[in-house]
């Protein structure tokens, strides 16, 4: 359930109607509901209920200070991939302690900026990055608190693109090298071993693939501490799919979820936690545009948008579905033709949609990418010169610009011209 619905006729986040927003702030826009984004992060809260656990927000997802703010004010801990994700779960006021540092290129840099900043744990990914960790603290006079990943090999079922835990995969170590990866971690002299790390993809729509990660994490955990590791946390990734499209399949629910992570790893007494991302922000958020053009060709007729491929990226590289809406509700027994919804970038892959069905629009008319809140702002480029868009949120009855669209000198005046030029 999210929280954009048609409300006498129009659609509306939360309370607000989209038109409102667009006529304030501009197309094309992002829009994210509050109610959204804290119910998407109870679901897992609450599926996690009686076993000791921390939701660690994948910010990637949609990493807005305004979006982190919230969620951490809910009690979210955060994942963050890089030096900058870190600084802004900060700058949002996210305590280090609810911090993990994931991916598998951490700079020294990024170690020392976390290590002094304040980290819960760094999920390492490869033995030099754990040797050079352990320098680094060393040299600090700390200890870096750590867990391993580990790559199980379990096909996700999912994207070959968004795929993680397979042995072709650059993530994690293999967990047939775990006991002598665990053995030459444990003789570092600045990381502490605390737990196992395993995260095996995005956008599964199947719990098959989490229960087979799940188990081989329970044996592991079971081996390691025979070793004499202490295992007290286990960090399961995040991972659950979403639905794209209004069809029978259904994604599972965040409760079945939490209730097999109780039957694979609940025995363990360890602590849990997860990094979900797309559940939390995909649905929570939207993409507004407005039609500019409407062209018919010999064989198509296209809808010409004022979003682009480099707004939302997702179809031209995933080959990814988002559910367009018009902003105004269609009248009963309204009129629809097929459309190809292509924004204005110039190459053939800046297409949204092929023959799409929507009811007959006109030039001037307000769109709606639905499930555009997770890997849509984030992931947008200024491909074509185009300012990034601003982004807008919802509480309630209220909105907020949360970023602000950038004028074309602030775009352009990024550059300089050398002077021998
Ligand atoms: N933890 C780690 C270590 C990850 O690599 C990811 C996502 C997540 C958590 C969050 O996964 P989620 O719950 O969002 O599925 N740009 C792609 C998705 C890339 C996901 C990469 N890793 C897309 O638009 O579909």
């Amino acid at each position: 359930m999210d929280h954009f619905t048609y409300k006498s006729g129009e659609l509306c986040s939360e309370t607000v109607p989209v038109s409102k927003i667009a006529a304030y702030v501009g197309t094309p826009f992002y829009l994210y509901s509050s109610a959204t984004l804290l119910r998407h992060f109870k679901l897992f809260d609450d599926a996690l209920e009686g076993m000791e656990h921390l939701v660690c927000y994948a910010m990637k997802a949609a990493s807005n200070q305004a979006i982190l703010k919230l969620l951490g004010d809910a009690g979210a801990g955060m994942d963050v991939v890089s030096g900058g994700e870190y600084k802004r779960a900060r700058a949002a006021g996210v305590p280090g302690e609810r911090i993990v540092f994931s991916g598998v290129g951490k700079t020294r840099a990024e170690m020392e900026m976390a290590l002094t900043g304040g980290i819960r744990q760094f999920n390492v990914e490869s033995e030099p990055e754990m040797k050079l960790l352990s320098t680094v603290a060393t040299a600090l006079d700390v200890i870096a608190p750590i867990t391993i990943r580990v790559n199980p090999d379990v096909d996700a079922k999912t994207h070959a693109k968004i795929s993680t835990g397979k042995k072709e995969d650059k993530f994690g170590i293999p967990i047939s090298q775990a006991r002598e990866v665990y053995a030459t971690a444990a003789a570092l002299p600045g990381i502490k071993i605390i737990g196992i790390d395993v995260h095996i993809g995005s956008q599964l729509t199947q719990l098959d693939p989490f229960g087979h990660a799940f188990e081989k994490v329970a044996e592991l955990t079971e081996v390691l501490r025979s070793d004499g590791h202490e295992i007290t946390r286990l960090d399961l990734g995040g991972g659950l799919g979403i639905p794209y499209e209004n069809s029978n399949v259904r994604p599972p629910h965040p409760a079945e979820y939490g209730a097999l992570i109780r039957e694979k790893v609940g025995h363990l007494g360890c602590e849990i936690e997860i990094e979900p991302g797309r559940f939390i922000a995909g649905n929570a958020g939207i993409l507004v545009s407005k039609v500019l053009y409407i062209k018919k060709g010999e064989e198509r007729e296209f809808l010409i948008v004022d979003g682009a491929m480099n707004d939302l990226i997702r179809p031209a590289m995933y080959g990814a579905h988002h559910d367009i809406v018009p902003v105004v509700e269609p009248a009963a027994g309204a009129e629809y033709q097929k459309y190809d919804v292509v924004g204005p970038v110039c190459e053939s892959g800046d297409t949204f949609a092929k023959r799409r069905s929507l009811p007959n629009l006109q030039a001037g008319d307000l769109i709606a990418f639905r499930s555009a809140g997770a890997y849509g702002a984030v992931m947008a480029s200024e491909y074509n010169s185009r300012p990034l868009i601003p982004e807008v949120l919802v509480h309630g009855d209220q909105f907020a610009v949360i970023r602000a669209r950038p004028s074309l000198e602030d775009m352009i005046n990024r550059d300089t011209i050398p002077e021998w030029l």
